[in-house]
């Protein structure tokens, strides 16, 4: 992205805030913020959200908050509020360099459980280069299943579908594979092969004139990127449209991307090892999302 930097030293443009006695407490970003006895630390129980900072401001922040608040109720966390976060995530952006990107991360834990308050957490950092790298060089993507039929975790609410929550060692493992294979991401799909979401994105893909995402009843997350992309789309003109795909329908496609908020719109460029382009679509998709 033009105009945008990255920040000096990592360590150095690391933030943290946290919630203390109904106030938000900036803490030095090396210190311990949370108990050893923290569920969230033990047993990834509670819910987050990553935000991006642009020009030292969170444009989209509401609707990661409208998420983490639908999030928390999932799980029967009792969230902090909009007011709350607002404050923890204005703490970490005191002082923030506006020149550099950043991804801004909010954490709710269920603390240390039986009643005690939630923790609640803001951290600040730069975005990472690969990051970066990968918003403009594109994707290898490698298709991945996840062994649950598409319409299983709708009758399943204790898998906890459509909920951030942060038991997210899967979604790394996962990543970390298609790194073994030599690829950047991963597609997962369901047990009959339809297409699911990203470890951390939203897989959207442009076939028939129409832009494509796969239905939210899967079980998947509702993405904020998503949903900001094909608003602006059909203001403009694109259709969209929510299609029960498959991997076949990727190669298919004119373009594919895995969208999120920090990266963008990435376009993918390999899938299962077969190469593929965008049909110059890429530009119009990255001009809306920034519009
Ligand atoms: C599993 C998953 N799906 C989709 C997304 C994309 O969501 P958003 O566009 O709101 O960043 C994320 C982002 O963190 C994610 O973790």
């Amino acid at each position: 992205m033009p105009g945008v930097r990255q920040a000096g030293r990592v360590t150095e443009q690391r933030r943290v805030a946290v919630w203390r006695d109904g106030a938000a407490v900036a803490v030095p970003a090396g210190e311990p913020v949370v108990a050893a006895f923290d569920q969230g630390l033990g047993r990834g129980d509670g819910v987050f959200e990553s935000v991006a900072v642009v020009g030292g401001r969170t444009p989209h922040l509401a609707a990661h908050l409208a998420r983490l608040s639908r999030s928390a109720a999932l799980l029967g966390l009792r969230d902090p509020g909009d007011a709350a976060w607002t404050e923890l995530v204005t703490a970490v952006l005191s002082g923030w360099d506006a020149g550099a990107e950043g991804v801004c991360r909010l954490f709710l834990t269920r603390g240390l459980g039986d009643g005690t308050p939630p923790t609640a957490l803001a951290l600040l950092a730069p975005v990472p280069p690969e990051t970066l790298r990968q918003r403009a060089a594109g994707l290898s993507v490698v298709s991945l299943g996840l062994g649950l039929p598409a319409d299983f975790r709708a009758r399943a609410p204790w898998l906890l579908g459509g909920a951030k929550t942060l038991s997210y060692a899967v979604n790394m493992a996962a990543q970390r594979h298609a790194h073994d294979l030599g690829a950047d991401d991963v597609v997962f799909t369901s047990l009959e092969g339809l297409l699911l979401e990203g470890p951390t994105s939203t897989v959207v893909w442009a076939a028939g004139g129409t832009l494509h995402t796969p239905p939210a009843d899967t079980g998947i997350l509702a993405g904020t990127t998503q949903a900001r992309l094909f608003a602006a789309a059909e203001a403009d003109g694109w259709p969209t449209a929510t299609t029960a795909g498959t991997v076949e329908d990727l190669h298919a496609a004119d373009a594919v991307w895995l969208l999120s908020g920090v990266r963008g719109a990435a376009h993918v460029h390999t899938l299962d090892g077969v190469r593929r382009g965008d049909a110059g679509l890429s530009r119009r998709v990255r001009a809306l999302l920034a519009g």
